[in-house]
């Protein structure tokens, strides 16, 4: 049996705040043991707006959590992100004193280092510096330097920066409700952890996390993190559209989206009429599925156009082989695929989390996608760490689990 080690991935996002308890052994494998959900309040595109409100519902969703998988936390690893965050392409290198000297960690070490100093600033904090490549002695690339003999190192980088103070605010919130944090990871990073496969990323794909109030994008190429970047457009702004529409209230049309919602009116093959209660003491109001599914069209595409136009922006759009892979609960609107080929005029993917292991379904839907993407990364971490697995103690046993349930379900027939 490998051993293994707990770690719990708290996800605030804008519209759920999630905490998933992931067993993660020395092989690699995620087993998720438990999660807990609750609805978000006082968070809104990544920045806290009301502290007591998002202390309440962090709270709320650990413990929902604990009592799902029966362990209790302490430390977590915690989701980041907003409209201040950046991702630049930086170079760095050292010559060594001694030739043909042979690579260690240190080496690689000193090379971020480097970089860590030339971000000192009050206004921004460092979030990842992830290397890109190596090259050695002005000439060979490399991906691990470690090892080989050479005269200097150059390597590249990409530093992703979020602003301090947003930074600062979300650490105070998770940390008033008595939590530590093991990690940050910023959203794009996360899902697209979770979602991409190594083929998309090296052919070219931009993955777009639509959730609550933030869409969250990162492009790869050449296997490379090339753009990432979070806009304040989201599925409750589709929500206000049709509040404001039908003159209801914002959880009733919360409620329409989901249970009659689809991505365009191309799909409406009979109109239905929905009969919805109005207010209290007043008479149900009817309304056409079509003028529902033309709001919601409305929205998205021009979500879609703004999305491009920032894909465009950036100079990568053409560099797309793989096209779009969309996630976060919007990408669950039915036909959003159509509606989202029709604009990109590329292929689109629907990207669900994957690679774990977990009794219950529902995680493996797009708005999981940042959670399980944060366990992912911290398992990557680990392998690249000597981080210390718990081998005396198995915290939990995942598949002596599995065994008792087919007994008891075996027992119950
Ligand atoms: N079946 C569905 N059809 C349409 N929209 C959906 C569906 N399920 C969820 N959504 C929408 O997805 C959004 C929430 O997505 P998600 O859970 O990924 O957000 P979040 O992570 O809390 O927010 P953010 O990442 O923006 O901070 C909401 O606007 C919700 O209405
Ligand atoms: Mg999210």
């Amino acid at each position: 049996m490998a051993k293994s080690k707990i770690f719990v991935a708290l996800d605030v996002g804008s519209s759920k705040i999630s905490t998933i308890f992931g067993d993660l052994d020395e092989l690699g494998n995620i087993y998720v043991i438990g999660s807990g959900e609750s609805t978000s309040k006082g968070i809104e595109k990544g920045t806290v707006i009301n502290p007591s409100d998002a202390i309440r519902s962090i709270k709320e969703s650990v413990t929902a959590g604990e009592n799902a998988s029966g362990f209790k936390v302490n430390a977590v690893l915690v989701n980041i992100g907003g409209q201040h965050i950046e991702a630049k392409k930086e170079k760095e290198n050292i010559s060594f004193s001694m030739p043909n000297k042979e690579i260690d960690k240190d080496d690689v070490n000193s090379l971020i280092e480097k970089i860590n100093s030339k971000y000192q600033s009050d206004s921004t904090t460092i979030l990842h510096i992830i290397p890109t490549k190596y090259i050695l002695d002005d000439e060979d690339i490399v991906y691990d330097p470690i090892g080989l003999m050479g005269n200097k190192l150059t390597g590249e980088f990409t530093v992703i920066t979020i602003k301090t103070s947003t930074y600062n605010n979300v650490k105070k919130i998770i940390e008033s409700t008595g939590l530590k944090i093991i990690d940050t990871v910023v959203n794009p990073l996360a899902s697209a952890t979770s979602v991409l496969y190594p083929e998309e990323k090296e052919l070219g794909v931009a993955l777009i996390d639509i959730g609550g109030s933030l869409s969250d994008i990162a492009v790869y190429k050449n296997g490379s993190l090339e753009m990432l970047k979070s806009i304040p457009l989201g599925g409750s702004l589709i929500t206000k559209d049709i509040a404001f529409r039908f003159k209801i209230s914002k959880d009733l049309a919360e409620s329409l989206k989901i249970h009659y919602g689809m991505a365009s009116t191309d799909f409406i093959e009979v109109n239905d009429y929905i009969d919805i209660p109005f207010r209290e003491d007043e008479e149900n109001i009817r309304i056409e599925r079509k003028d529902l599914v033309e709001t919601i069209e409305w929205r998205l595409t021009e979500i879609f156009e703004l999305l491009r136009k920032e894909l465009e922006k950036s100079g990568l759009y053409d560099k797309l082989t793989s096209g779009i892979v969309l996630t976060g609960g919007v990408a669950n609107t039915p036909y959003i695929k159509d509606l989202a080929e029709r604009i990109f005029e590329k292929d689109v993917r629907i990207g669900k989390p994957k690679d774990f292991k977990c009794f219950s379904e529902k995680l493996y839907s797009p708005q999981y996608a940042t959670a399980i993407g944060m366990l992912q990364f911290m398992s990557n971490t680990l392998e690249k760490t000597e981080i210390q697995y718990n081998s005396d103690k198995n915290l939990f046993n995942f598949e002596e689990m599995i065994n008792k349930l087919i007994g008891k379900i075996k027992e119950l027939f």
